[in-house]
């Protein structure tokens, strides 16, 4: 069976094709036919942050040749042979559903007449959490395609996506078969999500079967990165930025970041606090003349040092409690190497598991939504939904 999966939720357009096949056991075969993102970036760069309006208007400009470059890539693109069109009763039906992209429309006929139907039995697609006008063009897109190939639609979460993203081996570029021996993981695990969006310390009990026990009452860990990236005049996405800065850092006696939250019982997190504290020092230090490279370099890596703790100490907490096996790290954020070399090394220490996804999947990408859609297939816990009734949730849970 070939599946589409599609994922706009933020600022990356991202497309793949996998095969997979069905399995009595619990061990879905997952080939990778096509993987293919068009990141948004430097869009969104002049606004310092993503945009809605305009991840919008990107996405539906980038999804129809995306998805002929993944046919292509697939080898499932094949020119039409007979020179009748697509008839009007499907391109009426096309445009009712794509009313609200008329552009994405226009190329998604201009493709269809000229390709044979390809061959994709199903499509998975992300319908939140996201940016709703994000995720709307990439849902609207699957009702689309599902319309026009008569296939079946399977919702997916995007931050299960995260999750489930850590199955996929790390040589998964160059293998065929690509998913990690199922037997291999042992339940429960605790998941810790950090994106731009979210920071949630999940319960996984098994796969597709998830609670969330804490998350952020503010900020989420990648917003505050990015916050203290623009304070600090770097560009966005701010992450990385700060954390090339922090490598080049100290420990400074001038520079303390409070940790909030750490010691209270629950496994709630709070980073806006982090954040403004990092105002007033970045003001004291410019008010005392000592701001200078060096140390920006020494106030990025303690506000990473603070993050790092805040987040490791609530998760050994939840390790504890529930007496988890494993710890998956995911989510843009966990492209950090110094935060997931610090729970490499607790994970080791405590003899648990570790899973980090491979750092081309810690950013927003549509294998990972294949991944937890496949899961879901063969445990049987999502059932695909009818092309109508399919609709973007900007605040879907876990
Ligand atoms: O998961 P993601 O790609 O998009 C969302 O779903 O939000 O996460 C993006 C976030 C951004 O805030 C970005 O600054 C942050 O991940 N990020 C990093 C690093 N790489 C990306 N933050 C800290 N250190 C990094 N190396
Ligand atoms: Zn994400």
């Amino acid at each position: 069976m070939n599946i589409l999966a599609i994922e706009t939720s933020c600022d990356e357009t991202a497309l793949s094709i996998i095969n997979t096949a069905e399995s009595t056991d619990f061990q879905p075969q997952f080939e990778i036919l096509s993987d293919l993102v068009i990141s948004q970036i430097d869009t969104h760069i002049p606004y310092g942050g993503v945009f809605p309006a305009l991840a919008k208007r990107e996405h539906a400009k980038n999804l129809v040749p995306l998805l002929e470059s993944s046919l292509r890539k697939a080898g499932l693109y094949q020119a039409r042979t007979e020179t009748n069109s697509v008839n009007e009763t499907m391109k009426s039906s096309l445009a009712t559903v794509l009313e609200r992209e008329p552009e994405l429309y226009t190329t998604l006929i201009n493709l269809i007449e000229k390709i044979e139907r390809p061959n994709i039995d199903m499509i998975m697609v992300t319908y939140g959490p996201g940016l709703a006008p994000a995720l709307w063009v990439g849902v609207n897109f699957a009702r689309a395609l599902s319309v026009l190939w008569n296939i079946p639609i399977i919702p997916v979460n995007h931050m299960e996506g995260h999750i489930t993203s850590t199955i996929l081996k790390d040589d998964y570029t160059e293998q065929k078969h690509v998913l990690t021996d199922f037997s291999e993981f042992s339940f429960p695990m605790i998941a810790l999500l950090i994106s731009g969006g979210h920071t949630q310390l999940v319960l996984v009990r098994d796969w597709a079967d998830y609670e969330i026990i804490g998350e952020t009452i503010d900020d989420a860990v990648g917003e505050a990165f990015d916050k203290v990236a623009r304070m600090l005049d770097m560009e966005y996405p701010g992450g990385p930025k700060v954390s090339m800065a922090a490598k080049k850092g100290d420990p400074n006696e001038l520079i303390s970041l409070p940790r909030p939250m750490i010691n209270t019982k629950d496994f709630q997190f709070s980073f806006s606090g982090l954040k403004t504290a990092v105002r007033y020092l970045i003001e004291d230090l410019k008010k005392s003349e000592n701001f200078n490279e060096q140390i920006i370099n020494d106030m990025c890596f303690e506000f990473e040092q603070a993050v790092t703790e805040v987040l490791l100490k609530k998760t050994q907490k939840a390790v504890d409690t529930y007496n988890a096996k494993g710890i998956i790290i995911a989510g843009g954020v966990s492209a950090n190497q110094f935060i997931t070399n610090a729970f490499k090394e607790y994970a080791n220490n405590e003899g648990i598991a570790f899973y980090n996804p491979h750092k081309k999947l810690c950013g927003d990408n549509s294998l990972m939504i294949a991944t937890a859609g496949v899961i879901n297939l063969w445990k049987q816990k999502t059932a695909t939904v009818p092309e109508e009734e399919l609709v973007a949730v900007g605040n879907l849970k876990i």
